[in-house]
């Protein structure tokens, strides 16, 4: 059948492309390990490892390198400084009260990473491989993962094309490599609900795009609307898309929405995957999690800024929140839009979400 022989060719392709597997890890222990900050600005300070995997079409994958953190030397030609062939992850990895380490749903992020791969033209890897000498590389660096049960290491697996030359086209050479971060911790009260700036005037992503999937393009060319929002006094861009401003994103966070719909019915509400949302593991995770709960209706539908609006004027919206693996849930306080302040109002799920 055809998706027998589609699965049959795929593990084909698979098993050529494979990097050698995890047990070929080579492993180069740093000699001057550093005093670790107490928890710092996020993504400046990193661990004192790094995991490397190299990748040419001629040779495939080599064996994975974990060594000392510190400069790469790339060829200035390569087409990933160039062109913006290259993509990223973001994942955590906590402590435990019984002083376990644990990533949360890693396979979710590797998942996600090879479909982004996919569309970067950037080539497949395996992806349980893969994590297991992320796990080598967090277990070597796990002092740095702090003892706390809000703060966590930030993981941040990036696969970049080092194609050394100048034509736009599929690169023979690729490098992933894997660095790590504390991440603090956040705190979440209502003196720090996000203030959001909604305009059409930039649109972060598009039908048939790359707005589903991480790469850095995404968020360089959202940078001048991040600044245009603090101008206008607010912390983040509410993202909006096509004529009807359809609410999509916050920041670099998908959004939730819990009020009274329009038929009256108490709702959990995020946009669906169209295409232009990025497929959030949190946002996956509250939408299992209040699945199950059966509370209320847990939808995925379009929300737009003209239901947005006449839901706050008759006191419809319970509260609104984004979430990403940084921040995991983030009370939204007040939006503003075509010159008008919206307020939220109170956020019981954010507190009660963030314990879970
Ligand atoms: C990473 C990201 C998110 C959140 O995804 P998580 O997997 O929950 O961290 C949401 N929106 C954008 C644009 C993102 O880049
Ligand atoms: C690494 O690069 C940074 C920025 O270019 C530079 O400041 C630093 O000295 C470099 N480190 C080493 C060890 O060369």
């Amino acid at each position: 059948c055809r998706f027998c022989s589609n699965y049959c060719t795929d593990f084909f392709f698979l098993s050529i492309v494979f990097f050698k597997q995890a047990a070929d890890l080579v492993i180069q222990l740093s000699s001057t390990p550093k005093t670790k900050p107490e928890v710092s600005t996020f993504g400046s300070v990193f661990t004192d490892h790094m995991l490397t995997i190299e990748w040419s079409g001629t040779e495939g994958w080599q064996a994975p390198l974990i060594k000392p953190f510190g400069n790469m030397s790339l060829h200035p030609a390569c087409s990933s400084l160039h062109y913006g062939v290259q993509l990223f992850e973001g994942l955590k990895a906590y402590r435990g009260d019984d002083n376990y380490l644990r990533l949360f749903r890693p396979m979710l992020n590797m998942n996600r990473m090879s479909k982004s791969a996919k569309r970067a033209c950037l080539p497949t890897f395996d992806q349980s491989e893969f994590l297991e000498c992320i796990r080598r590389l967090v277990e070597i660096d796990q002092d740095w993962v702090p003892y706390s049960d809000s703060a966590g290491l930030y993981i941040r697996p990036t696969f970049i094309s080092t194609e050394p030359s100048l034509g736009v086209k599929k690169p023979s050479h690729a490098l992933l490599y894997v660095i790590l971060c504390q991440a603090g911790a956040y705190f979440h009260n209502e003196a720090e609900a996000l203030s959001l700036w909604a305009d059409p005037k930039y649109t972060r992503a598009w039908k048939g795009g790359t707005g589903d999937c991480k790469m850095g393009g995404n968020y360089g060319c959202s940078l001048l609307a991040q600044y245009e929002a603090v101008d206008y006094g607010c912390q983040q861009v509410l993202w909006l898309y096509g004529e009807d401003h359809q609410i999509t994103e916050a920041g670099t966070m998908n959004i939730f929405l819990h009020w009274i719909n329009e038929d009256g019915e108490e709702e959990l509400a995020t946009p669906p995957l169209d295409g232009i949302i990025l497929p959030g593991v949190t946002r996956q995770s509250i939408l299992e999690l209040t699945r199950k709960w059966g509370e209320f209706k847990v939808t995925e539908r379009y929300l737009t800024m003209s239901q947005l609006c006449s839901a706050l004027e008759q006191q419809r919206v319970r509260e609104m929140f984004g979430s990403g693996t940084a921040c995991m849930i983030c009370p939204i306080g007040h939006i503003v839009y075509q010159g008008t302040v919206s307020k939220g109002s109170t956020h019981p799920h954010t507190h009660y979400l963030s314990a879970q």
